[in-house]
């Protein structure tokens, strides 16, 4: 029992410590999520695939790349299951109470899905008393569900999302910018449009664990030498065009 109780206080305490050094970096984001993060085939692609792997080269570290739920992102994280969140995350306080981001990498703006023919959503105040449609854990749900007398419906991934619009279950969905853009336009949903008014501006960072403040600092400088060397704008135009 004397021992088992010493193995308890050991694994409590864990928790507290710096993370271990690794050699490789195990990043993970939810990828129904173009251009950011999508899959193709078995492997992933898109410009937080880009990035990580890019960081990866920066650091001199080996780079894996593994999918999961958005809401089990944080979790993961904080249990030391991945190492690094890069999945078009905004830096928010409230998650900033659980884990650390990186400096910011890239501004997006929160917009409503609307069908082509809807003239009645204009702005934000037409969110009230809607039936919603935004991603579980995400800031579209997060402000969806602030709204007077809205029904709010999470989903898990995006195109099952757009789909229940494109159905008429729901009257808005909430998504960041180019996701919009990008299913409207390549994935050909031509009967949706985005409603010109943005909703949020926000920076994207990449989530560590808050016992890994050397990682943050590596991935930082990593950062801050893509942009320094141009590695940065290319793929930034490599996946938002010019
Ligand atoms: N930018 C939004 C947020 O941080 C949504 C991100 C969703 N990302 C994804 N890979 N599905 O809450």
């Amino acid at each position: 029992v004397l021992g088992a109780t010493l193995m308890i206080g050991v694994f409590a305490g864990c928790g507290s410590e710096q993370a271990p050094k690794k050699d490789t970096i195990k990043f993970a984001a939810e990828t129904t999520y173009p251009p950011f993060e999508f899959a193709d085939g078995d492997k992933y692609q898109g410009f937080d695939v880009d990035l990580a792997n890019a960081i990866g080269k920066e650091t001199g570290k080996k780079v894996e790349f593994v999918s999961m739920g958005f809401d089990a992102l944080i979790p993961a994280l904080q249990s030391g299951q991945i190492d690094a969140i890069a999945s078009g995350m905004v830096i928010t306080k409230e998650r900033l109470e659980k884990i650390d981001f990186s400096d910011p990498y890239y501004p997006v703006n929160l917009i409503m899905v609307v069908k082509k023919d809807n003239n009645t959503v204009n702005g934000e105040a037409d969110i009230a008393g809607k039936t919603v449609a935004a991603q579980i854990g995400t800031t579209g749900a997060f402000l969806a569900k602030e709204k007077p007398g809205t029904t709010v419906k999470e989903f898990d991934t995006i195109p099952n999302m757009l789909q229940d619009l494109e159905n008429g279950n729901v009257e808005i969905v909430m998504l960041d910018e180019p996701i919009a853009k990008y299913f409207i336009q390549v994935g050909n949903m031509a009967n949706l449009k985005i409603v010109p008014v943005g909703l949020q501006s926000h920076q994207l960072g990449i989530g560590v664990a808050k016992n890994n403040p050397e990682l943050t600092k590596e991935i930082n400088a990593a950062l801050k030498k893509m942009k320094d060397n141009g590695e940065y704008k290319k793929l930034e135009d490599k996946w938002f065009g010019n």
